[in-house]
């Protein structure tokens, strides 16, 4: 069995820490998962007055959410709350033709930070918006990845044992968790 996974980095920038760190859960998971990376930094910011003439990547990003087994999100912290580009793929995604293509969808959150707290109050705020899009996040392990130099190798794999098995368990649970939706 081999999971499509839709996965949403909340950093658009080059050299983005967290793509990094998702890219090293792409190979960790190996054939178990396919990832597509869903090209949320093409989305407008949200506007009402957009949703009358919908941006098409709106719709090609809703049906591949569709299409996929679970979500990923991977994501950095701002201000100790989601990144924009989050907040406005959340919001996007819940709104306008299809309806909210969120509902019922088993996810799960993670992200990675040079702050000795990893992400973590981001991924609190996170969780008490999926409430209400009716996300279903996988509520343990909580995930958050201390940034610093030689976590990753140059070929961006997890350097240490420990982490990269630490990383295995979670895609396991995540896995169990889409895979009993
Ligand atoms: C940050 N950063 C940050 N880090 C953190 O741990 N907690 C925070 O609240 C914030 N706040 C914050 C606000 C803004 C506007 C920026 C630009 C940055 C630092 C952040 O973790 C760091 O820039 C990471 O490298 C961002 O992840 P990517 O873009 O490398 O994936």
């Amino acid at each position: 069995l081999r999971l499509k996974i839709a996965v949403v980095v909340g950093s658009a920038r080059k050299g983005s820490i967290n793509q990094t760190y998702a890219e090293a859960l792409e190979k960790l998971a190996g054939e178990g998962m396919v990832f597509d990376y869903l090209p949320v930094g093409e989305l407008p910011l949200y506007n009402m007055d957009l949703e009358a003439d919908m941006p098409t990547v709106l719709g090609d990003i809703k049906a591949r959410i569709q299409a996929a087994d679970g979500v990923l999100f991977v994501s950095p912290e701002h201000n100790r709350s989601v990144t924009a580009l989050m907040k406005n793929t959340l919001d996007w995604c819940s709104r306008a033709s299809g309806g909210n293509a969120w509902a019922g969808k088993r996810a799960a959150v993670c992200g990675a930070s040079p702050g000795a707290r990893g992400a973590d109050l981001s991924q609190m705020h996170f969780r008490q918006i999926a409430v209400v899009l009716n996300l279903e996040i996988l509520p343990q392990p909580e995930v958050y990845v201390h940034v610093k130099d030689g976590l990753f190798t140059e070929a961006g794999d997890f350097a240490s044992e420990r982490d990269a098995s630490f990383q295995k368990r979670f895609l396991d649970r995540f896995a169990d968790w889409v895979a009993t939706a």
